[in-house]
């Protein structure tokens, strides 16, 4: 437990948001007959970490408050309006983890929900464990990619693979620290 886990949807071509926002190349795919895992999600995590751009985006469509769930989201702006149980962090992404690792339940995981440019730090820094990818059967020829550039490769290890009659795909890895 105290697992440092990632979640995604990505376009074939990874990417996580289409050019213009639109999210109808990931509404429209999913089937409401097909269990992605969102509550099993839901169930493991004692706090979520999210990039500004990925929790302003949330705020416009009217989430990023109120969860029980507290929400540490990563910002050079420490003026940004948050709901409750949110928190804005500026610094060390290291400290961050410690800090949430040691204020959650011994049974919860951390879950870093996006988007792209936060991720890729957790995984330069090697913090994070576990990612769990939703392959979405589009191209979207553009957007905001999934993972930037990182200074060295890294070796994942394929934990589960299942696929849906929708055509998406969800693959959960290990990396390997
Ligand atoms: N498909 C999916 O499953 C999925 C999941 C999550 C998000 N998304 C999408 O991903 C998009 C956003 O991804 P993104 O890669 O553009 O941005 P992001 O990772 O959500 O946020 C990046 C921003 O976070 C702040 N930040 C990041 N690292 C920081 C650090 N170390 N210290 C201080 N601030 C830091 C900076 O904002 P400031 O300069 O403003 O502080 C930075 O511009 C959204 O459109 C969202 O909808 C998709």
């Amino acid at each position: 437990m105290g697992t440092v886990f990632g979640g995604m949807a990505m376009s074939l071509d990874g990417y996580i948001r289409s050019g213009n926002g639109d999210l109808s190349w990931l509404n429209d795919a999913m089937a409401k007959d097909e269990d992605y895992g969102f509550e099993a999600t839901e169930r493991r995590t004692g706090a979520y970490v999210m990039g500004a751009h990925t929790y302003r985006e949330v705020a416009r469509m009217g989430g990023g408050g109120g969860s029980a769930i507290p929400t540490y989201v990563v910002t050079h702006d420490l003026t940004m309006a948050t709901g409750q149980n949110t928190q804005l962090f500026s610094g060390d992404l290291t400290e961050l983890v410690a800090r949430i690792k040691s204020s959650i339940p011994g049974d919860k995981d951390i879950c870093v929900f996006g988007g792209g440019q936060l991720l890729t730090q957790f995984i330069e820094l090697g913090l994070l464990d576990e990612l769990g990818l939703a392959v979405v059967p589009v191209i979207l020829g553009g957007g905001v990619p999934f993972i930037g550039r990182i200074s060295q490769w890294r070796k994942l290890e394929l934990r589960e693979c299942r696929s849906y009659p929708s055509g998406i795909a969800l693959l959960n890895y290990g990396l390997r620290q």
